[in-house]
């Protein structure tokens, strides 16, 4: 009989659909669960969806939430329960306690989204993590900060996306910092660490890394997040076996180790000082977003959508991965505000990188430009891939360079 996979979010936000469509690929029967009607679901999630089950309070009312589903699933058993979205991961959890599903369990989940529990277990376990503190009050802040020392780092101890993170230079900055913190319960104050920013992504199977990717950040995320002329890029590294790389493959698998995780997507953030000295950023038990699972695609011509399904609902992975080529997204933010006027630079980009361009996704023109704040992917981005992780680089910074969306 074909497995039953409870899907939490099968169709928002961005690359869910996708994963859904995997799930149905590898022959699971794929229940989803998402606040919204069924007629919101793109056509993808749809198509690979068996049923569907809407709970308007499935963010807001965890009880009345694992009711219905406990109610939906009445009489199947349901053998995995899957989200890969940030928000929804301690859900996941407790819907598979409810239903007595095998998984990451409630306190598992709970050492990868709050950050200062997961500093606690990693440091215990030997794993070097920046020095850290955490606060609930103004009080505590000003204290952590003097304990931490300058400069340092403020951050939601449950945040996503850069928002609501600060460095802090001095004690002007902290009180500044303070002012905008209102909304927040908790903080992590932490040591500032001057490096560059790393990710270690893997799809692991019982307990076992199946498959694993190198990111590079360019800029660091809280620069490219605060300065808006900035065109991010997200990288791809195809070199893994470099000595560069070395230190945070090892700390990666040192840390999955420690947190006991068994099945599924992680995503990882770790920097490299100056001196070589590794240190880890965080760990999430989901996929990274804003398209870095297409990157990992477009590096081995591989579809791990189905990839990780097939690791999740058969605990077996059989993509062959060969790193063929370094990959590179870049984001555009228009300049001006209101709607896309014109896009200049797509033919020089073309002319320069040629098949090197595997993605072109801008904001069409007259379409109103989203918030750079609030969206990884801001107006659009290019992807492209080559072999040489130089020319990569020189690429993307052509990209970044040369192509212009306007906005008035
Ligand atoms: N201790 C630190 N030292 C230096 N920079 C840091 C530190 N902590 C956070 N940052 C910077 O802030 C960014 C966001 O922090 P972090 O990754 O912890 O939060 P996040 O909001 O979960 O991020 P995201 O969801 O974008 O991965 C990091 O990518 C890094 O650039
Ligand atoms: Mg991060």
């Amino acid at each position: 009989m074909a497995p039953n996979v409870l899907m939490i979010m099968p169709g928002f936000p961005g690359e869910m659909p996708l994963f859904t469509r995997g799930l149905s690929e590898v022959g699971a029967t794929v229940w989803g669960v998402a606040p919204g009607h069924v007629a919101e679901l793109p056509a993808v999630a749809r198509r690979h969806l068996s049923q569907y089950l809407s709970v308007p309070s499935l963010f807001t009312d965890e009880r009345a939430a694992i009711d219905a589903i406990r109610e939906w699933t009445r009489g199947v058993t349901i053998d995995r329960v899957c989200c890969l979205w940030e928000p929804g991961i301690e859900l996941a959890a407790a819907i598979r306690e409810a239903l007595g599903t095998p998984g990451q369990s409630r306190e598992q989940a709970l050492r990868f989204r709050n950050k200062e529990l997961m500093k606690q277990a990693l440091g215990a376990a030997g794993v070097r993590v920046p020095r850290h503190r955490p606060a609930t009050t103004a009080v505590a802040v000003r204290e952590s900060a003097e304990v931490v020392g300058f400069p340092c780092i403020i951050k939601p101890i449950a945040g996503a996306g850069s928002q609501d993170t600060f460095r802090c230079d001095s004690m002007a900055e902290v009180e500044a910092a303070l002012t905008q913190l209102g909304h927040i319960h908790e903080v992590s104050v932490e040591e500032f660490i001057d490096g560059e920013e790393f990710t270690y992504d893997t799809i692991c199977a019982g307990g076992e890394i199946q498959y694993f990717h190198i990111g590079y950040y360019r800029p660091r995320p809280l620069v490219a997040r605060t300065v808006e002329w900035i065109s991010p890029q997200t990288l791809s590294y195809r070199h893994v076996d470099d000595p560069w790389v070395a230190g945070g493959r090892a700390m990666g698998e040192q840390v999955l180790a420690a947190l006991g995780f068994d099945t599924g997507f992680t995503h990882m953030e770790w920097y490299r000082k100056s001196d070589g000295e590794v240190v880890f950023g965080e760990v999430a038990a989901r996929p990274p977003g804003a398209r870095t699972v297409d990157l990992m695609n477009f590096a081995s011509d591989v579809d791990l959508f189905t990839g990780w399904a097939e690791a999740e609902v058969h605990g077996t992975f059989s993509v062959p991965v060969e790193r063929r080529y370094n990959c590179a997204c870049i984001t555009k933010r228009a300049q001006g505000q209101g709607r896309i006027r014109a896009i200049h630079g797509l033919d020089r980009v073309r002319a320069r990188c040629g098949d090197a361009v595997v993605a072109v996704d801008l904001i069409p023109v007259g379409e109103p430009r989203r918030d750079w704040k609030a969206t990884l992917l801001s107006d659009g981005h290019v992807t492209l891939r080559h072999p040489d992780w130089q020319e990569t680089m020189a690429m993307a910074d052509f990209v970044g360079e040369h192509l212009q969306l306007y906005a008035g």
